[in-house]
């Protein structure tokens, strides 16, 4: 297969560039790309299936990424063209771009077919915002199990010279956190590997990886821009709501036999996405929603809401990074989220107040909750009290993903708990549903 060049774009009068091959017309976009499962697309079969990046120049991408509406997929739905604005404007010395595959959330999975399968999707995408705020280096931080699939993806572009940007890999380390951005600037200068820094009144957009600016970006979000960059922001805004539009990747957990990634048109119910009855809801006695720094949603509320950012806001979730867990009925919710809970406290990276000692005490709140209800003082009212003693406290939002986590659990679950703390613990045997990494700091997590 003869390689394109990127001369083969076409320009159009505003000075723009448009890809030579048409958009992909339904709601797969980044998985209409997806070949073989586990089989990472090669640089020809790439080039053929999208066409060439086309030649942006400067940062005049920026206006259309601004008309796209694209927000950032890995966790904070953040404006990207506002993010690529401040590093562009941030000062005199080159930034950085991070391409974010870190994707610390163990109930996702999303961010490792993207990276494993689309490589060069993620990279032109890296490269784009790297022409767009002025970067000569990007850093691909991904876990170990990518770095073949990359390492392979920036040889075949370094032999065509398709890049003006140094690209590198880092290694993200297997936690919670390694995936915040001043955790992933920590790991990049090898200071303390996924641990978040204080940054005082600078964010790393301004001062991150060796006092440069730095963006660090979700490589869905990068994928998506890729895809703007070639069809338009117009093509993209075609699906979703004016707020969140385009599509989005969705891990999905406890729908069929084994989690799933779909791509899913933003702004559509739910349960229509999912193809879920009322039947099929009858099983499922909750949602949780942006996986563990998400939050809680009754059946009912998940399956009729629109996906939107702020659909999900209003029910005190986010779609996060875009685990969407059905939860079996046959399964005690609360000794679900107590053991969610032991976790994410066990991860926090113990240098504020919040998580040295806030989250222990919530942990263990929701521990006796679920498994000793007797001992629970001032019974479940006693806990959105301590959500509130961590949130808005810690230097990165790690306190406030588990208070949301933990308040959302107490809406939805709230006639569980007053059952727990009337006749004791439930005595399922159904097995542990939400995972838990075998890396994981174990702190007293059953
Ligand atoms: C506790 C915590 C964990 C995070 N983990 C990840 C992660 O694993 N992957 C990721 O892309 N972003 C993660 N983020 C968000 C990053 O800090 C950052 O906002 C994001 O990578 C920016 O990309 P986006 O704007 O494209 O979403 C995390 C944030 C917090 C507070
Ligand atoms: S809030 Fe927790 S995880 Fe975040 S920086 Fe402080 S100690 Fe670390």
């Amino acid at each position: 297969m003869a390689p394109r060049s990127l001369s083969s774009a076409s320009r159009s009068q505003d000075g723009s560039a448009r890809s030579t091959v048409p958009p992909p017309p339904g709601a797969e976009r980044l998985l209409a790309g997806v070949g073989a499962p586990g089989a990472a697309m090669s640089l020809d079969a790439h080039l053929d299936r999208w066409g060439p990046l086309p030649p942006w120049k400067g940062a005049a991408f920026l206006d259309e990424l601004d008309r796209s509406g694209l927000r950032g997929h890995g966790g904070a739905w953040f404006p990207v063209g506002t993010k690529w604005r401040s590093v562009e404007r941030a000062g005199m010395r080159s930034p950085v771009v991070v391409a974010n595959g870190a994707e610390g959330e163990p109930a996702s999975g999303k961010d490792r077919v993207l990276i494993q399968q689309l490589p060069h999707l993620v990279l032109d995408g890296a490269v784009l915002a790297a022409t767009s705020v002025g970067a000569g280096q990007v850093f691909v931080h991904v876990h170990t199990h990518a770095v073949p699939a990359v390492t392979r993806a920036i040889e075949e572009r370094r032999r065509r010279n398709l890049d003006p940007c140094a690209i590198d890999i880092v290694v993200a380390p297997d936690r919670f956190l390694a995936g915040q951005e001043t955790a992933v600037v920590s790991t990049i200068v090898g200071r303390k590997p996924a641990t978040p820094t204080f940054v005082g009144l600078r964010p790393i957009r301004e001062q991150g990886v060796g006092g440069r600016p730095t963006l660090v970006q979700n490589v869905e979000s990068l994928a998506h821009a890729a895809l703007i960059a070639r069809f338009g922001a117009e093509w993209f805004r075609r699906i979703g709501t004016p707020e969140s539009p385009g599509t989005v990747l969705l891990t999905v957990v406890g729908r069929w036999a084994e989690p799933q990634v779909v791509e899913a048109r933003l702004g559509v119910p739910l349960g229509e996405t999912l193809g879920l009855s009322t039947d099929d809801a009858r099983s499922i006695q909750g949602v949780l929603l942006g996986g563990y720094g998400g939050g809680w949603i009754t059946t009912r509320e998940a399956l009729a809401m629109p996906l939107t950012e702020e659909a999900a806001r209003q029910y005190g979730s986010s779609i996060g990074c875009g685990v969407v867990a059905l939860l079996p009925s046959e399964v005690c919710a609360l000794s679900e989220v107590s053991r969610v809970v032991s976790y994410l406290e066990g991860e926090g990276a113990g240098q504020c107040g919040p998580c040295v000692n806030g989250l222990a005490v919530l942990a263990n709140a929701m521990e006796q909750l679920a498994f000793r209800p007797s001992a629970l003082r001032g019974g479940a009212a006693a806990i959105p009290t301590l959500c509130g003693l961590v949130e808005g406290r810690g230097a990165c939002r790690h306190p406030d993903g588990v208070a949301r986590f933990v308040r959302s659990a107490l809406r939805v679950y709230e006639d569980h708990a007053a059952l727990h703390l009337k006749r004791g613990p439930c005595r399922s045997p159904a097995p542990p549903f939400l995972p838990i990494p075998r890396t994981a700091r174990r702190k007293g997590a059953r």
